[in-house]
């Protein structure tokens, strides 16, 4: 396609190349070698191609010195790092406060995404009286649904009472930001915490975390986010923003591989508090970790609240990715190559002949988009509604080259990332889905 083409050489996606993308041979769907259209990122981000060299050496060094590779490592990084494991997170730190506009203190890499929320629920979920309710969402991520639930049960608090679900109005498809205000000024004496994703995993949309934080907080309200859907994914700025904790997962947009380390954020604000937390070791003052005292003294800021220490193949999968983050340059120019990628997918898929602008009807093989329109809405991710056929849909864009996502009941997910996809990725997607749609239909 020629726009797409012109679009790849005025914006080329300069760090493409720095990335492992799966063929229809490596993926299995024949032996040809040309790459897939890979727009899942949302869901599992691709492999740097720097990542594998990073693991070996850490394998290398266990190979080479075992246990002494905590504190003498047998090599120092690209850029002279150290890279004792006992500090091996430490100066990925810098690289990641950025992404989510924090502090370094206010960053900690550990565990992942849900034992994140459940450490900081069990610090920042304080129920009194009847101020113990969380507001959240109804479509809510179950992992999260699960978390808030046992966090009520766990302090004795009725969850069928204590769980607060916003749904978006009959017939609409996010929630509008007034409503969710709404919601916590009717609930404000009740509410214990809010707890909202930054992106809504199923439809996309982008929440107004500024706002929403602070107009909880005038009312005396704890805030904490899921941000797995929008770190590394478009600019925060949680320190500004005053936001008390968040938590997310770097498998996504942050391209550390499956099941990689988590991160959290704790505001400053909160770093000197003696709030009472799951503790462990690596959240103990480090001059005394090895004196193996019955004192906890927990380190200032987000990193006491760490628990273990940290798989050192997971942070160095975070490095790897952190650092081609860096070398792009900020999360706003990251943002901007987004929103021309997203842009122009949505301008093509509203102009295929399956797009309808409401929810297709029954026996309708076309889609309509429940992400928000407005770009100040919405991040890498638009969500493409079919009445049916979804499943059918799935197995002929995959057979055709378009790695996407589905997410029950009937969405299928697209997501450029804008570190490696092209505007040729964004058309070919579009194309796939409609020969898709059309085989479908002549059958
Ligand atoms: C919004 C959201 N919350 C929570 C999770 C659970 O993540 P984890 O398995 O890393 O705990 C996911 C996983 O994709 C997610 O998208």
């Amino acid at each position: 396609m020629e726009e797409a083409q012109h679009l790849d050489s005025q914006f080329p996606a300069q760090l493409r190349g720095q990335f492992h993308i799966p063929t229809f041979a490596s993926m299995g769907l024949g032996s040809d070698n040309r790459e897939l259209t890979y727009l899942c990122g949302n869901s599992l981000g691709l492999m740097p191609r720097a990542t594998k060299d990073a693991v070996d050496r850490e394998l290398n060094a266990w190979a080479a010195r075992g246990v002494e590779g905590h504190f003498n490592h047998p090599f120092t990084g690209d850029a002279g790092d150290a890279t004792n494991w006992v500090d091996i997170d430490l100066p990925v730190v810098p690289l990641l406060a950025p992404i989510v506009g924090a502090q370094d203190d206010e960053v900690a890499i550990m565990n992942s995404l849900t034992a994140n929320l459940n450490a900081l629920l069990v610090a920042f979920y304080k129920p009194e009286g009847n101020k113990n309710k969380i507001l959240f969402e109804k479509g809510a991520f179950p992992s999260d649904f699960y978390a808030f639930h046992e966090q009520c049960r766990l302090h004795g608090v009725d969850p069928t009472n204590a769980l607060v679900q916003l749904e978006p109005r009959e017939g609409e498809y996010y929630l509008r930001t007034e409503d969710i205000l709404a919601a916590i000024d009717q609930y404000s004496n009740q509410l214990a915490l809010v707890c909202l994703p930054g992106i809504q995993y199923y439809t996309g949309q982008l929440l107004d975390i500024a706002r929403i934080t602070d107009h909880a907080h005038v009312r005396g309200i704890t805030v904490g986010w899921d941000l797995a859907h929008a770190v590394g994914n478009v600019p925060l700025q949680l320190h500004d923003w005053g936001v008390d904790f968040a938590c997310w997962c770097s498998y996504k947009y942050l391209n550390s591989g499956p099941g990689a380390i988590g991160g959290a954020f704790v505001h400053a604000r909160h770093s000197t508090s003696s709030l009472p937390r799951l503790a462990g070791w690596w959240g103990n003052n480090r001059e005394r970790r090895f004196a193996m005292l019955e004192k906890f003294e927990p380190i200032d800021g987000a990193l006491g609240f760490r628990q273990s220490n940290p798989s050192v193949i997971d942070v160095v999968c975070l490095r790897t990715s952190l650092q081609l983050f860096q070398q792009f340059g900020s999360m706003s120019q990251v943002r901007e190559r987004s929103v021309r990628l997203t842009s122009f997918l949505k301008r093509l898929l509203k102009k295929s002949v399956y797009y309808r602008d409401q929810t297709p009807k029954s026996s309708d093989l076309g889609f309509t988009i429940i992400t928000p329109e407005q770009e100040s809405l919405h991040g890498a991710q638009l969500s493409l509604l079919f009445h049916s056929e979804m499943d059918k849909i799935f197995k002929h864009c995959r057979s055709r080259g378009l790695i996407a996502d589905e997410r029950r009941p009937n969405v299928i997910r697209l997501a450029p990332a804008p570190l490696y996809n092209t505007f040729q990725d964004v058309a070919n997607a579009v194309q796939i889905l409609e020969e898709a749609l059309q085989e479908i239909f002549l059958k």
